[in-house]
């Protein structure tokens, strides 16, 4: 298989290769179901512009020092940052900031699975016409056992791909599908802003409205900007891993950041000049894109094959994003253990499989568990850790080496940036998580967050 051989670290065919992974990795249900809704929910334009600063200052500067800490020790986020933290001569137990990333992507994939699945059989549900039919969305999609096939089946999809390696698996699946992604993207957007509420949904999106904003609008933002850029994670430690030192990290963290805000602000252009159209409440939360979209579809001319080419686009970005998921555990399973990559990647899927099982089973207990441990704890705590490890523990002279191609405003901006912005910021945000979950959210009502 495509197993390393060892003391040989895989690597990228080419720069392009892994700026469409990575890009395949950052675009995915964060830009088409979570950025919508939470747009809607915190009040649109507002929402955006924050959003926007929030990628720039936080997301960006962390994901600039993810790629440099892999490229610098090429191996997977956990021996990664032990072995950066020795050269520095600092403990190696700084590896903890691997195992927490690691921790959290992981656990991101257990539960991304099962709204993947979804994904999957609404797009079947639509090529099938089931749209135009009463209640026919979910066609393919009812009862739990129903949800575990498709979870299980989306699992099994993103195990064959990881399993296959990096240049035979996820570099192949990437630049095939990525071009693909983009072309479905602007033809459905086109469509959406010809045929729906077009200025109503631009009006919405970009008149800058800052009544709506509180507390929670930045907390949301921030949050939001860290799952859609893919950081805190291990993915974009590893992916880094797989860079040879000639590539500009500067540059390419820029345009991956990009890209993904992009899609982000395409991909509402696509879905609210339909929701307006119709005057569904764009603050219909995380149902939007399920149970908005499909009956705006249902009225609408080929509704049943722009629906379910909406769903196959959305199912394509997820793929590309859980691979990346997967691969962070995986490469570090196979650096440290006898098991091929494919038994690893088999194992760990069945594992992720399982847990996110259990959230199907017991949503209102064990699934809201799983997704408060993995979004609103570990990925805060992980780009917290990062930042410190990247601005405090790792030397000024070691970043700058490895971000050698950058300008010197550039690399000031990112050390500024990891060193004093964002490690407050995210203390701070976590510690509202961490109040609103076991204090009733007293502290933040108390400070107008509430
Ligand atoms: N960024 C992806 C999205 O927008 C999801 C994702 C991939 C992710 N890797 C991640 C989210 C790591 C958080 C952490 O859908």
């Amino acid at each position: 298989m495509a197993a390393t051989p060892a003391g040989q670290h895989a690597h990228w065919s080419s720069r392009f290769a892994f700026i469409l992974a990575a890009v395949g990795s950052a675009v995915g249900l964060g830009n088409l179901w979570r950025f919508p809704f939470q747009t809607g929910d915190n009040g649109g334009s507002a929402f955006v512009l924050i959003y926007i600063g929030c990628v720039a200052l936080f997301a960006l500067p962390v994901l600039m020092a993810e790629i440099a800490i892999g490229r610098h020790a090429q191996q997977s986020a956990i021996s990664s940052t032990r072995k950066m933290a020795q050269e520095a001569g600092r403990s190696a137990n700084w590896a903890i900031v691997g195992w927490v990333c690691t921790a959290g992507g992981f656990l991101i994939l257990t539960t991304y699975s099962v709204i993947a699945g979804q994904v999957l059989a609404y797009s079947a549900s639509g090529f099938y016409g089931g749209f135009s039919q009463p209640d026919g969305a979910n066609l393919f999609y009812r009862g739990e056992f129903t949800q575990l096939a498709w979870h299980a089946g989306f699992m099994i999809i993103t195990v064959l791909i990881v399993a296959r390696g990096l240049k035979g698996g996820i570099e192949q699946v990437a630049t095939f599908l990525m071009p693909l992604f983009f072309v479905m993207l602007i033809g459905l957007t086109i469509y959406s802003l010809a045929t729906g509420a077009a200025s109503e949904a631009i009006a919405y999106l970009f008149t800058p409205d800052f009544s709506a904003v509180t507390g929670q609008t930045f907390v949301a933002a921030l949050g939001q900007a860290f799952f859609s850029v893919s950081v805190a994670s291990a993915i974009m430690i590893t992916y880094g891993s797989y860079l040879s030192k000639d590539t500009n990290i500067g540059s390419s963290s820029i345009l991956i950041a990009s890209a993904d805000t992009l899609v982000a602000l395409i991909a509402g252009l696509m879905i609210f000049p339909i929701v307006f159209m119709v005057g569904i409440d764009p603050a219909a939360g995380l149902g939007l894109i399920f149970t908005a979209l499909p009956a705006v579809f249902a009225d609408m001319p080929a509704g049943n094959i722009i629906g379910g080419a909406f769903f196959a686009l959305a199912f394509i970005a997820a793929i590309t994003s859980s691979i990346s998921l997967l691969e962070g555990t995986v490469a570090f399973v196979e650096e440290h253990s006898d098991f091929s990559r494919p038994t690893a990647a088999w194992l760990l899927g069945f594992f992720a499989f399982m847990i996110g099982a259990g959230a199907v089973w017991s949503s209102d207990f064990g699934g809201l568990f799983v997704d408060w441990l993995s979004g609103s704890f570990l990925l805060p705590l992980g780009g917290l850790l990062v930042a410190v490890f990247a601005g405090w523990v790792i030397p000024k002279s070691l970043m700058r080496e490895e971000m050698s191609h950058a300008s010197n405003g550039l690399f000031a901006f990112f050390h500024f940036c990891v060193k004093f912005v964002v490690p407050p910021a995210i203390g701070f945000i976590l510690f509202l998580g961490l109040d609103a979950k076991f204090n009733g959210g007293a502290i933040g009502a108390m400070l107008g967050l509430g």
